[in-house]
């Protein structure tokens, strides 16, 4: 549990939260397991060394249909006529690492799941095993730290996320996340037919139900009218600018109390280009769409919670999708989150990244005088500005060459911009009436020696 000091409690969803520090939903552990028990023993303590590192909550995945709603399942989806295709009843898991240049830059983090076929048996074959999860989190987690219900369903049939909602609720989750966000099913056959056709398999469709406003609708407020506890919504980066903000209405317009952006994104691996292109995967003899995850998610992440946050006031946000620093927790929330969630962070830095996420914040809380951490959700909000409203100095600026940073390697120059020309000796200078002062050409110096100033007799901004 955290100690003491400043206050970094958070309300989300309806209800407080020690700090906005949770691991993101991780379905399946990647073992063997020989037992039920040993099965709940095993995760159950990957949870518990979360909540020791300092995480303020638990997101466990779930899901549970009933036989009856099994029936209607039959009824409504596509048929299957051929069985599920299965090369091995093994768990097979495999995760890629595309590695990026910083210490913590995994440009891409791809991963394949054990064939992955959600259906109506998983959620009743694994009905017992569910249940002494939460049993056994609930014995070993601290009351103050809620435990959040990552929810699967089949295919567009609600009831089935009904039966979940209600059997998890009834078993003490403190919130459900409905899981409208999930990649996986992208890499299975009669998915994407589905889609097009809208008619699907009977099987957990992710994605494709979480860019479809109106079974995010639909989900969302057969769950909502089903159960007390607080509802909300996981979506996917797919959907992007600007669906995402209909996406988070229509979840609005249905109860929930929030929305969590994002899952994972669709992924295809890189081929191996030295290998007549066969896939980079080790021991793997194809290449399917997949999971990826990774820091280019943190783009895509800032700009959906920036926009829901602005077009769609009165749903909390948790944000995902590479979070890989404590910095990153701080620019989520300000821009409007009020959870956040690392999942590949964690996988890459293990739980240091929570510990060092709660130091950060309470140093930072204190430092930056703020009273609680509260106080800095969506501060960022009110700096989002139309283009047409800005005012960005226009013809104020120049490019400033340092010298003495400067080592010559002419890869400014041998670039695009107009303005910058190399004299005697390979130094470089500029031409200021041609120089707009944009600091495209800060992108090509490794070396700082670029750097956008104000022109001579310029005086200091007064912004606001
Ligand atoms: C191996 C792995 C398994 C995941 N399993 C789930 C899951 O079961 N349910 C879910 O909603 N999200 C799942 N996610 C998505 C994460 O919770 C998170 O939303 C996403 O990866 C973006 O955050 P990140 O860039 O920090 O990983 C999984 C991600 C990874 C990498
Ligand atoms: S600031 Fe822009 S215009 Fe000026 S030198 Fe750099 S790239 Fe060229
Ligand atoms: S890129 Fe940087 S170091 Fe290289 S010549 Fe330009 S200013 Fe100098």
């Amino acid at each position: 549990m955290p100690d003491k000091g400043p206050d970094l409690s958070v309300k989300f969803g309806g209800l407080t939260f020690p700090n906005p520090i949770g691991v993101g939903a991780i379905g399946e552990h990647w073992g063997h397991s020989n037992s039920t028990q040993e099965y709940v023993d095993i995760n159950s303590d990957i949870f518990m060394k979360h909540v020791k590192a300092g995480a303020g909550y638990i997101i466990m995945a779930g899901t549970y249909v009933t036989p009856e709603t099994e029936r209607l399942i039959q009824e409504r989806c596509q048929t299957i006529e051929v069985p599920f295709r299965r090369k091995s009843k093994k768990v097979g898991h495999r995760m890629l690492k595309i590695p990026g240049k910083d210490p913590y830059g995994t440009e891409g983090f791809y991963f394949v799941p054990s064939p992955f076929l959600l259906d109506a048996g998983f959620g009743k074959f694994n009905k017992d095993r569910f249940a002494f999860m939460i049993e056994a989190l609930q014995k070993k987690k601290p009351k103050e730290v809620p435990l959040v219900l990552n929810l699967g369903g089949i295919a567009n049939i609600a009831e089935t996320w009904v039966d979940g909602a209600k059997r998890f609720e009834e078993l003490g989750v403190d919130m459900i996340e409905i899981n409208l966000g999930c990649p996986l099913p992208s890499g299975l056959d009669g998915t994407l037919q589905g889609y097009f056709q809208d008619k699907y398999t009977p099987l957990y469709q992710g994605l494709l139900m979480g860019d479809n406003e109106k079974y995010v609708y639909e989900i969302t407020k057969a769950v909502v009218d089903a159960v007390k506890i607080p509802v909300g919504v996981k979506l996917t980066p797919e959907t992007g600018y600007p669906r995402i903000i209909t996406m988070a209405q229509a979840a609005r317009s249905a109860g929930a109390k929030f929305v969590q952006m994002f899952n994972a994104a669709v992924g295809m691996a890189p081929p191996d280009i030295y290998n007549g292109g066969k896939p980079q995967w080790p021991y793997m003899d194809g290449s399917p769409f997949c999971m990826v995850s990774g820091s280019f998610l943190r783009v895509p992440c800032y700009k959906d919670v920036a926009a829901v946050k602005r077009y769609v006031p009165g749903l909390d946000i948790a944000a995902a999708g590479g979070l890989v620093e404590p910095e990153h927790f701080i620019e989520a929330m300000m821009l409007g989150a009020s959870l956040v969630q690392p999942c590949t962070g964690i996988i890459e830095q293990g739980n240091g990244l929570i510990r060092r996420g709660i130091s950060f914040m309470k140093k930072f809380v204190k430092e930056q005088g703020y009273n609680s951490l509260q106080e800095i959700v969506g501060i960022s909000q009110q700096y989002i500005k139309y283009n047409q409203d800005l005012d960005m100095m226009a013809g104020k600026t120049i490019i400033n060459i340092d010298r003495e940073k400067c080592i010559r390697c002419q890869r400014c120059v041998d670039n695009v911009c107009q303005a910058l020309y190399t004299v005697e000796g390979g130094h470089i200078e500029v031409d200021p009436h041609r120089c707009v002062g944009c600091g495209g050409c800060t992108l090509a110096c490794r070396n700082d020696a670029l750097k956008v100033v104000l022109r001579e007799g310029v005086s200091e901004p007064n912004f606001f």
